[in-house]
Order: C-alpha cells, then sequence, then structure tokens
C-alpha cells in the first residue's frame, strides 16, 4: 500500500484535529511502545492514583471509580501474564493503556484523561520506574560491597606490589587495594540516595505544561504513588530530566570503577603478572588457540562500560538546547536509561561471580615484589636520623642507581656502601628489608599498615550494617 493511502484511524488520542491520516512510516517513527511498554507497571499505577484523585473531585461516582480501579486490576494481570494485545494504533504505553481501560469500562474509562496530560504521565512514570530501579542498584551494590569485604577478609596478611604509572612503588596489602573498591561502591551508593532524594518529586498534576485546571489534591497522589513532596512549578516539572541524567550520571561513574578493577584484574591474570586466576565458570577460550583461557568477563564489563557513557552522552546532546517544555525529543530518554540500567545489574552481578570466586596467587605477588620498593623506606629512615627529605631521596637516589649497575639488591649491599652514600646509616639500616615493616610503617588513617586495614574493615563492615536499602 502507497503510504498516503493509509486507512483512516480514528482511534488515536489525539486524531479528531486532521483529516488525514499518518504517513504509515510517521506512524512508526512516532511509536514509542515498543521500548516504553517496560513502564506498564508505573503507568498502570499511576492511573489508580490518578482514578482515586479524579473521584475525590466528583468527576467518578463511587460506582465508575470502583469499575475503573477493577478495570486497571484486569490491566495489570494482563501485562502480568503478557495477555496484553498491543494494538497498531497503540502509540506509547500510556495511550495503550487508556485505551484498554475505554474498551473495558466505556465511559468511564473516556473520562481518565480529564485534566492530565501525557506530559506529566510521562514524567511521573519514568520517576516511577526509576525509583523501583534506583532502590534495587543500592542493594545490589551493597551485596557487591559484602563481597569485596570477604574478599579482603579473607586475604588480609596477602602483600603485593602497589603500582603508580603501571610500575611498582610501594608494597600494599592486597585487602588494602580491595578495600579501595568497597569505598568506591560506598561513594555510587551515595550517588543513588542522593539522585532518589530528587527523583521523588512527583509532576502529576502539571498537565501539558501550565498545570491541572481541576482541584486534584496533589499531596494525595504524592503519598499513594510514594512520592515525597509534589513538584513546585508545572514548566519545570514536564521540561525536567536531570533526573536522569543525575541517575545515568552515577551508572556511568560506577561502571568507570569497576572498569578500572576489571582492567588490573586483566592484566593480573596473564602470564607475565600470575597474581589471580578467574574461575572457569567466568573465563572463555579461543575457537582457534587451545590453550586460551581468555578473561572475557571482565573485558566485557570494561567494554559495557563505553556502552554507559555513549547513552550518557546521548541524554545529555538531547536535553542540550531542547526547548522548554515538552518536545518529542524526550521520548528518547527512555532507551538510553533502560540499557544503562540494565548493564548496571548485569555487570554488578558478572564482577560479583568472577571477585568471589578467582583464585589469589599471593606467593606470585610475594615473588614479584622487588627489593626497590623499599626505597621511599629507606629515604624515611635518614629523614628519621634527621636528614632533610629532599637530601635523603637524593642519597638513596644514588643507592638506587648503584644497586642497579652493581646488580646487588638492597639487602645485600653492605654496610660500608651505605655509609659511603650518608654517614647517618647504621647497622639497623638491614632492619628496613622486610615486607612485613615496610607495609605496617604506614599504619597512619586510611594507610596499608596492618592496624590501619583491620580498622578500615570494621568500618566497613559497620557501613554494611547501617543501611541496608533505601
Ligand atoms: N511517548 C511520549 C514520550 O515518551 C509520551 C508523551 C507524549 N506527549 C505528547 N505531547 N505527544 O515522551
Amino acid at each position: 500500500m502507497n503510504s498516503k493511502e493509509t486507512k483512516y484511524q480514528p482511534e488515536k488520542v489525539w486524531s479528531g484535529r486532521f483529516k488525514k491520516a499518518t504517513d504509515s512510516l510517521m506512524e512508526r517513527f512516532n511509536q514509542s511502545i515498543a521500548f516504553d511498554i517496560r513502564l506498564w507497571r508505573a503507568d498502570v499505577q499511576v492511573n489508580l492514583a490518578w482514578a482515586k484523585a479524579l473521584a475525590k473531585i466528583g468527576v467518578f461516582s463511587p460506582d465508575e471509580l470502583r469499575r475503573i480501579l477493577e478495570g486497571l486490576r484486569k490491566i495489570h494481570d494482563e501485562f502480568e501474564k503478557n495477555e496484553f494485545v498491543v494494538l497498531p494504533s497503540d502509540e506509547d504505553i500510556h495511550s495503550a493503556v487508556e485505551r484498554r481501560l475505554t474498551e473495558i469500562t466505556g465511559s468511564a474509562g473516556a473520562r481518565i484523561h480529564t485534566g492530565r496530560s501525557r506530559n506529566d504521565q510521562v514524567a511521573t512514570d519514568v520517576r516511577l520506574f526509576c525509583l523501583e530501579a534506583l532502590g534495587e542498584l543500592f542493594a545490589a551494590l551493597h551485596s557487591l560491597q559484602r563481597t569485596v569485604v570477604q574478599n579482603a577478609e579473607q586475604h588480609i596478611d596477602c602483600i603485593m606490589p602497589g603500582y603508580t604509572h603501571l610500575q611498582q612503588a610501594q608494597p600494599l596489602l592486597f585487602s588494602h587495594y580491595l578495600l579501595s573498591l568497597f569505598f568506591c561502591l560506598q561513594r555510587d551508593k551515595e550517588r543513588l540516595a542522593d539522585c532518589k532524594s530528587r527523583v521523588e518529586s512527583l509532576p502529576l498534576g502539571s498537565g501539558a505544561l501550565a498545570g491541572s485546571a481541576f482541584a486534584i489534591d496533589r499531596e494525595f497522589l504524592a503519598r499513594e504513588l510514594g512520592f515525597s513532596q509534589v513538584s513546585e512549578n508545572s514548566v519545570d516539572a514536564v521540561s525536567d530530566r536531570d533526573f536522569i541524567l543525575e541517575l545515568i550520571n552515577a551508572l556511568a561513574i560506577f561502571q568507570i570503577h569497576l572498569s578500572r578493577y576489571c582492567e588490573d584484574f586483566i592484566i593480573w591474570s596473564s602470564a607475565e603478572f600470575g597474581f589471580i586466576e578467574l574461575d572457569d565458570a567466568w573465563s572463555t577460550g579461543s575457537s582457534m588457540m587451545p590453550q586460551k583461557k581468555n578473561p572475557d568477563s571482565l573485558e566485557l564489563i570494561r567494554g559495557k562500560t563505553a556502552r554507559v557513557i555513549g547513552n550518557q552522552t546521548q541524554l545529555h546532546c538531547l536535553m542540550k538546547g531542547l526547548p522548554l517544555t515538552y518536545a518529542k525529543d524526550l521520548q528518547e530518554d527512555k532507551e538510553s536509561l533502560f540499557d544503562s540500567i540494565d548493564t548496571a545489574f548485569d555487570c554488578i552481578a558478572v564482577f560479583d561471580g568472577a571477585l568471589s570466586s578467582m583464585k589469589i596467587n599471593s606467593d606470585m605477588m610475594r615473588q614479584k615484589l622487588d627489593e626497590q620498593l623499599f626505597a621511599t623506606d629507606i629515604a624515611d629512615y635518614l629523614v628519621k636520623k634527621g636528614l632533610p627529605f629532599r637530601e635523603s631521596h637524593r642519597v638513596v637516589a644514588n643507592l638506587v642507581r648503584r644497586s642497579i649497575e652493581t646488580g646487588q639488591r638492597f639487602s645485600e649491599m653492605p654496610l660500608a656502601e651505605y655509609r659511603q652514600a650518608s654517614a647517618l646509616f647504621e647497622n639497623d639500616v638491614f632492619s628496613i628489608f622486610n615486607w612485613q615493616n615496610s607495609i605496617n610503617l604506614r599504619n597512619v588513617d586510611g594507610g596499608t599498615g596492618i592496624a590501619s586495614v583491620k580498622k578500615h574493615l570494621i568500618r566497613a563492615r559497620q557501613l554494611l550494617k547501617a543501611v541496608e536499602t533505601f
């Protein structure tokens, strides 16, 4: 059929004003039902609350309200049982639910859209969806933190080389390294909680842009739908998508966190490092090279981080330069949001699985510790004997050069050689060359010393107990 001859479809919620039918390509282009069907639960909930609010001002008689609520519950069941039939004329989830409600309840259903617009409806639906996702994301991060703490506790004594510039820098407790992820995740949770405080502002009652002309009890709506406040400006309420940006920003930061730890673990799982070995369950092989065991789980988390950052960019571009209030561009806010949430959930679960099952090869970590990592401790030794740090740095740098030239480790160099570099060196310099001691020089709060790490493990456990969810 030629697109110009598309049959007139009077059942569209807005078709009354039009003489001609929508072009069939435009019809498809305009539809969001394929993806916003995910909002069905929120949309039914919003309809339930709205129907009650309308009944309070006499739009529905008690009997009509009863039929409307029954109809909405029926629609809820149809969706839940996967029996809801989407018609080609259903432009989006809002028009689909209204169409079905009118089919079930007749003239009562035809009054459900009194005093509201899809503009305040969609903003409310998406906020409800985000509130649910935020709670689940918070809980998922919380359980990942638990895995991190358990792993840190199991390997409390394991010493590894710490890196800056991917060059060995100073020894670290592996547990200290892992706890750094715990605190990243703590900030991620805080960002979600902060985001939530602004998501729970109710736009419903804002109408298309100017506010509903019906004396709707918005406080009642907020209570019904679990929002903590009502929006204060209808223009802002239907235009605002900050809450989506905030959520996706928080997810992008979270993904970047995971991606960096994945990168470390990928490097550490190589033969060159051999610090960790991923469990078979979280690795894959090669179709060609029979010996291969690849860290695909971690690589995919790193790869999917790009996708969330891409979604984040799309949403920022979407909003920039958009005139107030509503424009159809805003329909494009959903797919990136859904995709980012889905991706984050998958990545949390995969990372949790990979981390909790990976083998930590503490012997190899220790074996790879280069005695050059004592250099700072030697410099600090001289400082404690009174030498200004800048001078002791120079003295030890000479010793480093000497050790490279002669191939002698610090612990093998004779005292005479130390004394040649500085008369402040005494026999006790050799007590420096013990990894445990080096670690325990750093019991400053937040440092890698065992006492400090144990203290922060307790702190982590307390944080885990304090807020399980929000
Ligand atoms: N499907 C639309 C969206 O996702 C719903 C709002 C439509 N509003 C309108 N004025 N056409 O944004």
